[in-house]
């Protein structure tokens, strides 16, 4: 017999994000929680939290390698001040945002799609707007935040993977900006 122990699945859910370190992780939390309850909406867990710099789906392993292949993108590390609250009602999604995102945030997604692009991925229609999601089906709050000062230093792939009815994210790899 010939049987993988290990097999890959072949598609997989994949994105690049920016994902946060464990004391901006507890700051996001902290920062939010209220707001979280008062949306009435489903909370992402805390380990999940996490802001996308771009969203590919579901790749097969070879076009995962090639997605692979893109970073690193120097950018240099960055911070980001995530100062803003909302919810969007198409999507019930409550956010934080940065209300300024900074010019770093922008040429990394910028490059990042560039080289994307130039092997075969197709970039997203729409505009770019940084968040990190903090709930969803959320009703409209009108909470205010404390600001989170969120030091950037790393870019993650991630995939995302299902367990039951909820989510886990796995850090596939990172690299240094
Ligand atoms: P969301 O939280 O705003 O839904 C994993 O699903 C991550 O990818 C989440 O940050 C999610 O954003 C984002 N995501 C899912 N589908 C997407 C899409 N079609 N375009 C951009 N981002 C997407």
């Amino acid at each position: 017999m010939n049987e993988q122990v290990d097999e890959p699945r072949d598609a997989r859910r994949v994105f690049f994000a920016l994902w946060p370190d464990d004391k901006t992780r507890s700051a996001l939390r902290f920062a939010t929680q209220r707001a979280v309850q008062a949306s009435g909406g489903r909370p992402i867990a805390k380990a999940n939290l996490h802001l996308t710099v771009a969203f590919l789906g579901e790749l097969s392993a070879e076009r995962l390698a090639v997605a692979r292949a893109v970073p690193p993108i120097k950018v240099g590390e960055f911070e980001i001040t995530l100062d803003a609250l909302g919810v969007w009602p198409e999507s019930k999604i409550l956010w934080l945002a940065p209300m300024a995102p900074p010019a770093a945030l922008g040429e990394l997604e910028a490059q990042l799609w560039d080289g994307l692009t130039e092997r075969g991925f197709g970039a997203e229609d729409r505009i770019y707007r940084p968040h990190v999601t903090l709930a969803r089906r959320s009703r409209a709050i009108e909470e205010g935040v404390v600001p989170v000062r969120w030091p950037v230093r790393e870019l993650a792939l991630v995939e995302s993977v299902p367990y039951g009815k909820n989510v886990h994210y796995e850090v596939l790899q990172t690299w240094p900006l």
